[in-house]
């Protein structure tokens, strides 16, 4: 029930820091920050940020859980207020969402700064991502009330659920992950993924204050609404394993590589998982497109946090003459292309001037390889480089500072064609018709995202009808989904579990099961 499309056709503002309207109408930008020059640009606040970053930034507070014990007690606790949270009536549980919504957003500067600090997101990328967190909070607060509008049928939450989200998107993808299990009246364990454990514990901070802020609303006590969320910080395999397969969890929210998703059904097969997982991701260019738009579409959509996003664009498939630089057609969309990639400005976020910033993690494995190394038939039309010089001045690992790549001439089912590789680079394929580049973006494991840039309204219409990819973006950049606007999640192997999406009317109802409320004394 992957339900197909999320169709954006024109109507995103270039940000996506919306928090706060969620019902449409006027989309304010107060909250926007966009360094790009080319957008309204807020350099006052960015400044403030950047320089809270480099100095006022809090290292990660917890300690690391060293022993299964200390697991067991933390699940002992989280076991003992789940039975009070689920008893919380549903517009009570809401009202905390909504008090923690409020005290994210009062948060804003210091999550901004430590995106900056632990991930190397420039500001650009980690506003709006606070915005997205604030969202996740106002939205699920609606689907918790939501749970009590369904006449005949009663609810009950998975109960005990443990988060664990990635370093790419390190506020929103937990924040949300948390909201989700509240609202279904689910009691978490939250393991921050370990190059961004503050910007976690800080969301958690927030959401801790929220719903203390709402404790006349839920009635629980303070030491009740702090043990609602637990941060546990896990180094250690063999506790992580005990944690992840612990008889006394009911669930696990995992956002991640499909290799852990594995290694987690591996564990512990019966153990409900809802997982989101890896992508590759292509957007279409057809001869009709806007193809000044199509640039830079595929510019920000493969570029953006440097490419680490499950939903980057990591190809582009380019129809008939788009793709053939013997057609003036061909030459232009080429030229326009490197020359935007070339201009991306590489260096460390704390830098106001950068565009694209370091890797969270240095590069290894199949990044390093598609830095690196060509496939047969490839050419590199603009060749990453390595910034030793700059890395070394910002004190940062050389192989986290690279420029982006663009490779040409990826061959249908190469190692570029099949493989997320998480990064700055982005492979061209050619097809001769849409018929022949749908075949090529859907002859993936991976259905996560998928763009089209046309003008054709029959193309548009095909297109949407035969492409596999649970977010389906037209002529707009395929990164940054907008709560309520565009739910987020995968198809194929981008996907495990139920299979509702991020952010959209479903997600928390799956979060538990439903009976016939006659059925329940
Ligand atoms: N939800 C994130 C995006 O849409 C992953 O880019």
């Amino acid at each position: 029930n992957h339900g197909r499309a999320t169709l954006d056709v024109r109507d995103t503002p270039p940000n996506s820091g919306h928090s706060g309207s969620l019902d449409g109408g006027f989309r304010g930008f107060s909250n926007a920050v966009d360094i790009d020059p080319a957008l309204a640009v807020n350099r006052a606040f960015a400044r403030r940020i950047l320089d809270r970053a480099a100095s006022g930034f809090v290292p990660v507070k917890a300690a690391p859980l060293g022993t299964t014990a200390a697991v067991d007690d933390a699940v002992a606790r989280a076991v003992e207020v789940q039975r009070a949270w689920a008893a919380v009536p549903p517009a009570a549980r809401a009202a905390g969402l909504d008090a923690v919504g409020a005290r994210l957003e009062e948060r804003r500067a210091d999550l901004v700064a430590a995106m900056v600090h632990e991930a190397g997101k420039t500001v650009a990328e980690a506003d709006p991502e606070v915005s997205e967190a604030v969202d996740f909070a106002h939205y699920y607060s609606r689907s918790a009330r939501a749970l009590d509008d369904v006449p005949g049928a009663r609810f009950t939450p998975d109960g005990v659920t443990l988060v664990t989200p990635p370093w790419n998107f390190p506020v929103a993808i937990p924040a949300g992950g948390v909201l989700a299990a509240l609202a279904a009246g689910s009691v978490v364990l939250a393991k921050p993924a370990s190059p961004t454990p503050r910007c976690f514990e800080l969301a958690i901070e927030a959401i801790h204050a929220g719903l203390l802020d709402a404790a006349a609303a839920t009635g629980l006590t303070p030491g009740q609404s702090r043990h609602l969320v637990q941060f546990l910080r896990v180094h250690d395999r063999g506790v992580a394993r005990h944690l992840v397969t612990h008889d006394d969890v009911a669930r696990v929210i995992l956002t991640g590589s499909i290799e852990t998703a594995e290694l987690f059904a591996g564990w512990k097969p019966e153990r409900p998982v809802l997982a989101e997982t890896s992508g590759k991701n292509a957007i279409v260019v057809t001869p009709s497109a806007d193809l000044d738009l199509a640039v830079a579409d595929l510019v920000r959509s493969a570029f953006g946090h440097a490419g680490q996003k499950c939903s980057a664009a990591s190809l582009a498939i380019l129809v008939g003459p788009v793709g053939d630089p013997s057609t003036p057609t061909g030459e232009r969309f080429r030229r326009q292309l490197v020359d935007a990639v070339r201009s991306l400005r590489v260096g460390p976020a704390t830098d106001l001037a950068t565009v694209m910033g370091p890797l969270t993690e240095p590069a290894a494995g199949k990044l390093e390889r598609a830095l690196t190394t060509l496939e047969d038939g490839e050419t590199w039309l603009v060749r990453p480089r390595r910034l030793d010089a700059e890395a070394a001045a910002a004190g940062l690992d050389p192989q986290r500072l690279w420029t982006p790549g663009l490779r040409e001439g990826v061959a249908p089912g190469s190692f570029f064609h099949l493989t997320e590789v998480f990064g700055p680079v982005l492979g061209l394929m050619t097809a001769d018709d849409l018929d022949a580049a749908i075949a090529l973006q859907n002859g993936v494991a991976f259905g996560l995202t998928a763009g089209l840039h046309s003008l054709d309204d029959d193309e548009v219409a095909t297109w949407c009808d035969r492409v596999e990819a649970g977010n389906l973006y037209v002529n707009r950049h395929i990164t940054g989904a907008v709560v309520r606007r565009q739910p987020f999640g995968g198809w194929k192997a981008s996907s495990v579990g139920p299979g509702a999406k991020a952010g959209g009317p479903h997600y928390v109802a799956q979060l538990g099961a439903w009976s016939d409320a006659a059925d329940v004394p």
